[in-house]
């Protein structure tokens, strides 16, 4: 079967399409991204437990900037609790369907931008919180970008994550399908580390845990909802 083609986004920048052709990473995200869009949430009870705590955590004073935000869903919820709501993605595509949908239900507190969490975050110290959802296994280095998120931080600020542990699953999925899909460009890049390898990494770069939680109402949940507060 032909894989499904990607619609042209009138959104994507040529300023963004600049950065994806000099950011391989992007590649995976852009093919998959109007798939990744049309597919149901796996866990909409868990989404839900989830975005009900983050709202819980912001307030309406707050600046937000979310990393691998993805198509934006999550953005276009939480957005309305925050002042300010700044959400970026390393794929072009990704952040094309985003804009489409901020479009359909414009906020003006709501902005989307092409950027790699590898890399700084413009605004040092400017966030109140930075939001990480299914996306810290998938930076090239965890501690670099953990880095890039404190910097990003203002002091007391919170790092609110829910993340993959990789190491968590059936070891064949790591060690065997992983690596074969990678292979045949069906799989991203992923980091391979557990709740506590995670927890580590966080306090590695100078944060403190607040919580450690699990949202999954659907069996075995290897997803982790950390939150974590920058020392004031
Ligand atoms: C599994 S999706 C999650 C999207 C969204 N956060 C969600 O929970 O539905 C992972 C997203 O992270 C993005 N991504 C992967 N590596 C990234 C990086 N280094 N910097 C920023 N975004 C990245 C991908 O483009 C993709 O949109």
């Amino acid at each position: 079967m032909l894989a499904p083609t990607i619609a042209p986004l009138a959104y994507a920048s040529p300023l963004d399409q600049a950065v994806a052709v000099a950011n391989p990473k992007a590649r995976f995200w852009d093919k998959v991204a109007r798939k990744y869009a049309a597919e149901p949430i796996a866990d909409m009870a868990g989404y839900e437990t989830t975005l009900r705590r983050v709202q819980g955590l912001l307030s309406t004073g707050h600046e937000v900037l979310e990393i691998g935000c993805g198509t934006g869903s999550t953005a276009l919820r939480l957005a309305p609790c925050t002042r300010r709501f700044v959400a970026t993605d390393v794929s072009p595509n990704m952040i094309a369907i985003a804009r489409e949908k901020l479009e359909a239900q414009p906020m003006p507190a709501l902005s989307f931008a092409v950027a790699d969490a590898d890399a700084p975050a413009c605004g040092d110290g400017a966030y109140d919180a930075v939001l990480a959802f299914n996306l810290l296994h998938l930076v090239s280095d965890l501690d670099h970008a953990l880095a890039q998120v404190v910097q990003a931080l203002r002091p007391g600020g919170l790092l609110i994550s829910k993340t993959a542990c990789i190491s968590e699953m059936n070891p064949l999925i790591p060690w065997l399908a992983l690596p074969l899909m990678r292979a045949i460009g069906k799989a991203p890049h992923v980091l391979c580390f557990d709740a506590r390898q995670l927890q580590s990494a966080i306090v590695r770069q100078g944060l403190d845990i607040v919580s450690v939680e699990r949202h999954g109402t659907k069996g075995k949940d290897i997803r982790v909802f950390i939150v974590a507060r920058k020392p004031a």
